[in-house]
């Protein structure tokens, strides 16, 4: 396990589509594993390839709870439901946050860490870091979404309390 580093707001890497995985391996449960020592190294929500420098669509997502952390391998949103308004940061703009609306619900399929098909659906603050972390993968980001006028910039100490995905 490893701890990867996070590209951040002007690396052209963030911009571009990442590439559907096509076997499951061991190296790629390996850069899931990273995928996870990092999130928490940053006590983020939810990280995706490019953010660690890979165009690969490979998602990893924990919100601290029963269900542990999530792994995904090219998850495909295939059902969207209602919408929220939500406070939302990313790892890769470390002193921005805003408001953006997400989906309220989203439902989608994947493949697991062990190459299985798996579906979940999820609400609230897991519809929107799935919303999060799929736009990652398509090379958008959540300052494309920006509801006008709600961007604040914060201290390193009030991020420690924060939400980054
Ligand atoms: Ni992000």
């Amino acid at each position: 396990m490893a701890i990867r580093i996070v590209r951040e707001d002007g690396d052209e890497i963030l911009r571009k589509k990442s590439r559907e995985v096509e076997v499951v391996d061991e190296k790629i449960k390996q850069i899931l594993d990273d995928m996870v020592e990092t999130l928490h190294h940053y006590n983020g929500v939810g990280l995706a390839g490019p953010q660690i420098g890979l165009l690969k669509r490979l998602v990893v997502i924990d919100l601290y709870d029963d269900k542990g952390p999530i792994k995904l391998v090219n998850p495909v949103i295939i059902k969207e439901k209602g919408e929220q308004e939500v406070e939302e940061g990313c790892l890769s703009f470390p002193n921005q946050f805003a408001k953006i609306v997400r989906p309220m619900e989203v439902t989608i399929e994947a493949l697991n860490e062990d190459g299985k098909k798996i579906k979940i659906k999820g609400e609230g603050l897991l519809a929107q870091a799935i919303s999060h972390e799929i736009d990652h993968l398509n090379g958008i980001l959540f300052v494309d979404k920006i509801i006008p006028g709600t961007l604040e910039y914060v201290t390193p100490e009030d991020q420690k309390k924060g939400k980054n995905k």
